[in-house]
This record gives structure tokens, sequence and C-alpha cells, in this order.
């Protein structure tokens, strides 16, 4: 896969690019990354990119110009087709499921918005998928390019050392994954689940199971499919076989005593 990034800030996208899975990604030639300064498309003499806004109102917007000249001349760098990405919290809302189906693209280009955002008829030429990362307002569409393509390349075969990994992440499929727990096996008075030291592979796997559906009513009960008949459980019991004590843990942190609950009580 190659991936293009319109940017006014490529020096703030680099460092996350080359870090981590990302950066190893790009090493392995799992994908190809590259950040293209804006104002380098710009016809202005002194590389301007964006104007007051037509019928007045505050800030900027980013001129059509440079962008479209932009994506035109990335497109021509390679002749696989790009499917044309514009970050604005009004487009549809980027999930796993939608990071799932751009791995199957050859080429992702992401133009960065800024300001205001763009002026609508490089959308109307372009007819860019806009893309939202929730319902919220940032600055820029760096942190949600990044955010993106993040998501996207880890699903690519060969990003990740273990592939497996992926396959019981959350959103996977319709729950939320299970918890983790490293070494001691005892931290401040707290133990790590019993049926997670005992080797029995079968048991674990049923832990997890119970554990990562026990979290998904919890937090997410809109992931379940049967989300209705779960809606008014406020917290998730321990199943039947908690009488062992072997549940407990997977089912302690229920909404009330959550981090997220706490916070709602305190807002009042
Ligand atoms: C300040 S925002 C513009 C918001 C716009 N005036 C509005 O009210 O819809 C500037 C840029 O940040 C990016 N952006 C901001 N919030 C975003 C979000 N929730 N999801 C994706 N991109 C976002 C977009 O690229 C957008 O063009």
């Amino acid at each position: 896969m190659r991936i293009d990034l319109i940017t006014l800030f490529p020096e703030v996208m680099t460092p996350y690019l080359s870090a981590s899975i990302l950066g190893r990604a790009q090493a392995a030639d799992v994908v190809e990354i590259h950040t293209h300064q804006l104002r380098d498309f710009s016809s202005d003499p002194h590389q301007k990119v964006d104007d007051r806004p037509f019928g007045g109102g505050p800030g900027m917007v980013l001129s059509c110009q440079p962008i479209v000249d932009a994506v035109e001349a990335i497109e021509r760098l390679d002749a696989r087709p790009a499917l044309r990405i514009l970050p604005s919290p009004q487009g549809f809302s980027f999930t796993q499921q939608v990071a799932h189906e751009w791995t199957a693209c050859e080429r992702l280009l992401i133009i960065c918005g800024h300001y205001e955002g763009i002026d609508e008829r490089v959308v109307e030429l372009l007819q860019p998928t806009e893309v939202s990362l929730g319902d919220f307002v940032m600055t820029s569409g760096e942190l949600p390019a990044l955010a993106m393509v993040d998501a996207v390349v880890r699903l690519l075969p060969g990003a990740l050392g273990n592939e497996a990994s992926t396959l019981s992440e959350s959103f996977q499929g319709d729950r939320l994954e299970y918890p983790h727990y490293t070494r001691p096996r005892e931290y401040r008075g707290l133990s790590v689940p019993e049926v997670l030291l005992s080797g029995n592979h079968a048991e674990i796997e049923g832990w997890r199971r119970e554990a990562s559906e026990c979290r998904t009513r919890e937090r997410r009960p809109d992931l379940l499919p049967d989300h209705k008949s779960y809606a008014s459980s406020a917290s998730c019991l321990p199943s039947a076989s908690a009488a062992a004590g072997r549940w407990t843990s997977a089912c302690s942190s229920n909404v009330a005593r959550s981090a997220y609950g706490r916070a709602v009580q305190a807002i009042g």
C-alpha cells in the first residue's frame, strides 16, 4: 500500500510515522508513506494557501488551487488508483470496520484540513471520502489522519510481529477485548486471576471469552447483537461459574466503579 498525506505540518507527522509499528512497517516494505507540504503546490509567490471566507465571519479557509493541484500532481506519481480521503468532523464515522475496508486499497491519499476548513468546491471537484474521528472539532486534520493511517497499517499483513494479536482485539467482532496482565503476579495487593496462571489453555480461553463479553456488556452494550435486552443491566454480574471465584476479576470493573463511571458521577 502507498499512503500520501497532504499537510501544512509534515514536521508534526513525521515523528509519529517513523516510530514503532508504522516505522517498522515502512522499513519492511509493508507500506510506503509520503508527506507533502501543501505550500509547495501553491501558485502564489508567497506560497499562500488560504484566504478570508466569502460572506464574512471568523477564520481563514484553505483555497482550491493548492489542494486540487497537489492531489492531481501526487496522483500522477503512481499509476495505482488512490482513495481520496478528507478528515472532517462532518464526515461519516471512522471505525475498525472502515480501517479493515481500507486495507484493500492500493493507495490512500489524505488531505489534512486546517483553519475553518477547505473551500467546498474542493469537495465538489475531487469528491473525497469525508471521514470523522468523532463528534468533536480539532484544530487540523493531522491527528485524525495519523489515527486513521495507524489503524489501517497495523492491519496490513506483515505490519505486526504477531498477526494473531489483531484477531481478539476490540471491535474485531462485536466485543471489546478481555483485560491483560503481566508480571508480577501480585502488585499492591492485587492478584492476577488464578486461571491465567493455570496453564490450562481451554480454561484461559473460556475466561477470556467471558471477560470480553462481560466488559462489552458493561461498557459498550450497543456493540452486542442483542443489546436491547442488556440495556437495563447497569452492572455485569459474574456468571454461574463465578462460584469458583475465577471470574470475579474479569467482571470486577462495573460501570459505577470504573474511572468513566466515577467521572460521570463527579460531573453530576
Ligand atoms: C477547525 S476544523 C474545521 C471545522 C469546521 N469549521 C466545522 O465546524 O465543521 C479544521 C480541520 O480539522 C480537521 N478535523 C477537525 N475535527 C475533526 C474530526 N472530528 N474528524 C476529522 N477531522 C477533523 C478537518 O480536517 C478540518 O478541516
